[in-house]
């Protein structure tokens, strides 16, 4: 199947090399009038060229991202303005950033006609000069080698922030999640999921013992003592600001805060551990 990242290469290409399916004209975004300016899928971007999502995987993108009104989403890369647009109707607070001032244009006009204009806002920039730290949600559509350029800074983001991403993967940030859009979608129709990790890495003073964190992205690996004895953990992960590992056949789940952690175990005790070090 042909990437994103052939497509990127197409930007010095004439269109016509383009499939055909990338290369027909996209029905205009909904509100868009009759000789408004309509884009190309597959036409050229900054970065990456104009591919829409298909409807159907969008709306799964937002469940997926289990969208909620305290949610605020930002689209990096917002195109023809579709997930934003969406999200709005939704009810959630949403913006797109958007390099193409045509595109950020004619989705300034859909969301109008939507009626999600107040709830749906979109900002010529690029995304790699854009402070985006107050998403709660973010979606893309771009390519592998921008997805782990903005790997750094999506990790910086609070934690619990959940990272939606049509087709394209993180590099070694596994995701947490994948979906399929089904039905009668044909390119481009998977998206993964990732939620930013709260930061669980060090020397824990846990209960009476110790518990030693070492975490890749939401993986974490370690070991706890009590009472002289050091066991591994196992089945050790986190979920945003959520903690699950076993360790010597009993489950902990909690919460890990800054420099507190607050777990039950499996048998019903409740275990603070503050961050040691
Ligand atoms: C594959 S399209 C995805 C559009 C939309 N997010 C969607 O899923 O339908 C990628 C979009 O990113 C835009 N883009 C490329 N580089 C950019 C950059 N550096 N800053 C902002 N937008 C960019 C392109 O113009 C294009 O609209």
């Amino acid at each position: 199947m042909r990437t994103l990242r052939m497509l990127a290469a197409a930007c010095a290409v004439s269109a016509l090399t383009l499939t055909s399916a990338m290369s027909q004209t996209t029905a205009p975004a909904a509100g868009a009038a009759a000789g408004e300016y309509k884009p190309n899928s597959g036409q050229p971007g900054k970065d990456v060229v104009w591919v829409p999502t298909p409807q159907a995987l969008v709306d799964r993108m937002l469940d997926m991202a289990k969208v909620t009104k305290d949610d605020t989403l930002i689209d990096l890369g917002s195109g023809d303005g579709r997930t934003v647009i969406t999200a709005a109707k939704r009810g959630v607070r949403s913006h797109g950033i958007e390099y193409n001032p045509d595109l950020v244009t004619l989705s300034q006009r859909a969301a109008q006609a939507e009626g999600v204009a107040e709830l749906a806002t979109f900002e010529r920039a690029d995304i790699f000069q854009s402070d985006f730290s107050r998403a709660s949600v973010i979606t893309l559509f771009l390519l592998p080698n921008l997805n782990v350029r903005l790997r750094p800074t999506l990790l910086e983001m609070k934690p619990g922030t959940r990272v939606v991403s049509n087709s394209f993967d993180m590099g070694d940030w596994e995701p947490d999640d994948r979906i399929d859009a089904g039905g009668d979608c044909t390119s481009y129709c998977r998206a993964m999921k990732w939620v930013v990790p709260a930061r669980a890495a060090g020397a824990w003073k846990f209960g009476e013992g110790q518990l030693q964190l070492t975490q890749t992205y939401q993986k974490l690996e370690g070991t706890l003592t009590q009472g002289g004895k050091a066991t591994p953990i196992s089945a050790a992960k986190m979920d945003g600001t959520g903690i699950a590992f076993t360790a010597g056949g009993e489950s902990y789940t909690g919460q890990v805060t800054d420099k507190t952690m607050t777990v039950r175990t499996g048998g019903g005790a409740t275990i603070t551990a503050t961050k040691a070090d």
